[in-house]
């Protein structure tokens, strides 16, 4: 099984002198190839942590798009990094984290570790394989990186093009594992321009989401009683639930063969994260999946059970590690967040 595919995040993806290096074929294949087919798919184990560490010191200009000096040609050109950016504990990107790991799998399988250092950054100089199938986007033009040979997708730029390194990626901080929830793009605009740092289309509350290990409550205070959806709840949803709870759908910026609707070339798949399921408002969006529910249906009958509501009792961390909800596990019963929308719940979901 390939893999591929990549996500989104604070990564800083600059880019490389690569060695030429022999381009796999790799048959096209849409379960590999596309956002929607690795929607869910667990973080690779088995691996050290932080083994493609790259070297040297590296705690300057946390939060900054390491690419736009760690390019060729840059300031700091002499390290011109695969990957590089920074780790905040949440999307609100006030702290940044430290020992996180990222954790990202390429197109041809190989698994790239990389572990936070004191100030929140990480980088490698890992090689990331390309995808044959590649397609570079940019608004609404399309290069096609590719041509096709009875079916399979031949390069027709060099595996050294950033634009065609493609990868999931996923954050991991002690229990919990954040899967980045779009497909990104890797590299500039063409295969001469700088590299996009992962920084620019990650940002903290940025639609794509940040690269956030999450560890911390989102409420550091909070009253003994009345709580509401606007003012207490909506902050913990909008920090640990979007991007994927929103209203409709996210459209698919990369693009590779697979993320392309076939019937309609040019047009970009649009993958549902939430579910239908929109946290952002207390009645939930009428926009996207067939089916819509709101906090009401997840609220209502379980104030005598707050614990039993999907809300919380499908997004607690299982301590056989087991993972029961798309999104990941969030909170133990003991942590503030799980507490105040348990008293929420219990005092009547009050908007
Ligand atoms: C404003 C420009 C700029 C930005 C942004 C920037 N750097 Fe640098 N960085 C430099 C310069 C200049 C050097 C020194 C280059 C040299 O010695 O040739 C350097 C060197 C480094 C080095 C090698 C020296 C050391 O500290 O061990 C690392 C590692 C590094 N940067 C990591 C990062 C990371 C990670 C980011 C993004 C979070 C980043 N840098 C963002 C300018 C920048
Ligand atoms: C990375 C994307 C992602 C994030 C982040 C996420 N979810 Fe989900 N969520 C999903 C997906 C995908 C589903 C549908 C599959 C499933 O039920 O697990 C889902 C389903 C649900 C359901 C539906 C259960 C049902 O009975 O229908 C609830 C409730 C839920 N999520 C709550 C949350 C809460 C609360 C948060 C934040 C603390 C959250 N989710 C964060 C992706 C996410």
């Amino acid at each position: 099984m390939f893999n591929t595919i990549v996500i989104g995040l604070f990564l800083l993806c600059c880019s490389l002198g690569f060695t030429s290096g022999s381009m796999a074929q790799v048959l096209y294949d849409a379960s590999n190839f596309s956002a929607a087919g690795r929607l869910l798919q667990p973080a690779p184990a088995g691996h050290v942590p932080g083994k493609d560490n790259g070297p040297g010191t590296g705690t300057h200009n946390a939060g900054d798009d390491c690419g736009v000096c760690h390019t060729p040609g840059g300031k700091a050109g002499n390290f011109v990094f695969t990957v590089g950016g920074t780790v905040y504990e949440d999307r609100t990107a006030r702290r940044t984290l430290k020992n996180a790991e990222i954790i990202l799998q390429d197109v041809q399988g190989n698994t790239i570790s990389m572990t936070s250092n004191e100030a929140g950054n990480f980088w490698t100089f890992a090689e990331l394989a390309s995808n044959p199938c590649a397609v570079s986007s940019h608004g609404t033009t399309m290069d096609y990186l590719y041509t096709l040979s009875n079916g399979v997708c031949v390069p027709t730029v060099p595996s050294s093009d950033s634009r065609t390194w493609q990868y999931k990626a996923w954050v991991k901080y002690g229990d919990q594992v954040r899967h980045m929830a779009t497909v990104a793009p890797i590299g500039g605009a063409s295969a001469t321009t700088a590299r996009m740092g992962c920084s620019m289309h990650h940002a903290g509350m940025g639609s794509r989401g940040g690269l956030w290990g999450m560890k911390k409550d989102t409420l550091t205070v909070y009253p003994a009683s009345n709580l509401s959806f606007k003012k207490h709840i909506l902050p913990i949803f909008r920090n640990k639930c979007a991007p994927c709870h929103i209203p409709g759908s996210t459209t698919t910026r990369i693009a590779t063969r697979s993320d392309i609707d076939p019937a309609a070339t040019g047009t970009l798949t649009t993958v549902d994260y939430s579910n239908g399921q929109d946290f952002t408002s207390y009645s939930g969006s009428t926009v996207g999946a067939a089916v819509k529910k709101g906090i009401g249906d997840f609220t209502a009958g379980y104030q005598s059970d707050p614990d039993s509501s999907p809300l919380l009792a499908h997004t607690l961390l299982q301590s056989s590690g087991t993972v029961t909800h798309g999104g990941g596990g969030f909170w133990t019963t003991a942590d503030g967040d799980y507490k105040a929308i348990r008293q929420w719940i219990a005092e009547g979901a009050l908007p």
